[in-house]
């Protein structure tokens, strides 16, 4: 049985200003919001079940003991993807008519509008745990059946997805022989070997993956996030042209960006944003597992970017989740439905503070010092970038006298010199990693940046890597 039927639509508790969600991405925290509780516990019993079917009754028992945020001590990391996918073949119906009922009742959409067929369950286990399984091991669900007939019935009711749905078919098969492609995106160059329950997504815009312009995103905290491992907004990048690389998408080498804001959540709470706005997931350097979910509302007819490497089309309409009719899904040929960015552009972000520069010398372990600069350059706070012939590093003028680090990120080994810094942290463009300037320590005991030796001699800044550097 689904959830229960309408009541009268009632006023929501925080007005939320579904216009401004779209147009300067405001972002809302809800403690509240349509069905909360029946669907906690919905969600809750379904979880649990899950646990039981694939583990046994007494790891149910344990993880109902501890929270399913401490999932990852009892159930195994290899099943994760199979419990997600029993979840979503539980729960998918319910979650449909909840994001109806929360774009109706708590967003207080008026007018008809559309919930994406597409619903993301995420069990992200401490990054620490979940790396050490192998990603070959882990096992994938098939395809789910149910969806594939509801799919089925809905290209029978509206011939234009069906015949949509062959087309693509063969688009897929041409792209496919063609040698290269410019937006291709390739999960490997994105996440690597990682196992997908130890991944964490890079910052991005979602009309990069080909969801619609001004969608709505719903990210629900099912057991609680801490800043370890909540998902990261960069409000402050909104309304720019982002730069990414089309293949890994990873942001661009040179797009700077701004702090990343990380919101610890408490079970149920309810973060909407509008994902034209930078986002992306913490690394899971938290001790807890991320058990989460997102669903996406389109206040109208979804409109997309052409160049995405696939498009997210199939989307229930709010008239017919209303009235629970499944089966009748709709498709948006992306084709036919190009749009564009609701938002004015504004100024691309600069890093403030940050001097680049490229020095034509080696920095080898063990080897000669490198010039790299004037001291009366750097004023505290500033961090001085520098490109050597084999190494990248960044420097600092701290109380405790000159840091300096490699840029390379320990966890993937993304270049930092993008990420922001306030002379205190530096921040990891890809996934959100905050490394003290003055140790080069992150919070977890498992990444830290390599110590390379600064120190100042006549008026210069000589960089070394010593060997007895970690
Ligand atoms: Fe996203």
């Amino acid at each position: 049985m689904t959830l229960q039927d309408p009541k009268p639509a009632k006023a929501p508790a925080q007005v939320v200003d579904v216009t401004a969600i779209t147009k300067e991405a405001r972002h809302y925290l809800l403690d509240e919001h349509a069905l909360k509780s029946e669907l906690m516990a919905k969600i809750d019993k379904a979880f649990h079940e899950g646990i039981e079917k694939f583990s046994g009754p007494e790891i149910r028992r344990l993880v109902e003991r501890d929270g399913l945020r401490n999932i990852h001590l009892h159930f195994p990391v290899e099943k994760v993807r199979l419990l997600e996918h029993y979840l979503l073949e539980v729960l998918a119906d319910d979650l449909y008519y909840w994001s109806y009922r929360v774009g109706r009742d708590t967003l207080g959409i008026q007018n008809e509008f559309y919930i994406d067929h597409l619903i993301v369950m995420r069990i992200h286990y401490p990054h620490l745990v979940a790396r050490k399984a192998k990603a070959e091991a882990i096992l994938a669900p098939p395809y789910p059946t149910r969806e594939r007939m509801r799919l089925g019935m809905a290209a029978l009711r509206n011939p234009k997805m069906l015949g949509y749905a062959v087309s693509r078919a063969v688009a897929k098969k041409l792209e496919a022989r063609r040698a290269k492609k410019s937006h291709a995106y390739d999960a490997k160059a994105t996440h690597g070997n990682i196992a997908i329950p130890a991944r964490a997504h890079g910052a991005h815009v979602d009309t990069w993956y080909g969801h619609s312009y001004d969608g709505i995103n719903l990210w629900l905290s099912i057991d609680g996030v801490d800043e370890g491992n909540t998902v990261i907004l960069y409000p402050g990048m909104f309304g720019q042209e982002v730069k990414f690389d089309p293949v890994s998408m990873y942001l661009a080498e040179g797009q700077a960006t701004t702090r990343p804001l990380k919101y610890a959540m408490d079970p149920g709470q309810l973060l909407v944003l509008n994902p034209e706005m930078l986002h992306g997931t913490q690394v899971n350097i938290s001790d807890q597992t991320r058990v989460a979910l997102t669903t996406r509302i389109n206040p109208h007819k979804p409109r997309f970017a052409k160049e995405a490497p696939f498009h997210f089309e199939y989307w229930y309409s709010s008239t017919d989740l209303e009235k629970k009719r499944w089966g009748r899904m709709s498709v948006f040929p992306h084709k036919e439905y190009l749009g564009q960015p609701s938002w004015t552009k504004g100024q691309p972000y600069k890093h403030e503070n940050m001097i680049s520069r490229q020095i034509d010398a080696k920095l080898e372990l063990g080897g000669a010092a490198v010039d790299v600069g004037a001291i009366d350059e750097m004023r505290p706070g500033l961090r001085l970038s520098v490109d050597l012939q084999n190494a990248k590093a960044m420097i600092w003028n701290t109380k405790d006298g000159l840091k300096a680090y490699s840029r390379k990120c320990p966890h993937m080994g993304i270049d930092l010199v993008d990420g922001f810094q306030d002379g205190k942290e530096a921040f990891c463009p890809g996934h959100g990693m905050p490394f003290d300037i003055a140790t080069g320590k992150s919070p977890c005991e498992a990444f830290k940046l390599r110590q390379y030796t600064a120190y100042e001699e006549n008026g210069r800044v000589m960089l070394m890597h010593p060997k007895s550097a970690e």
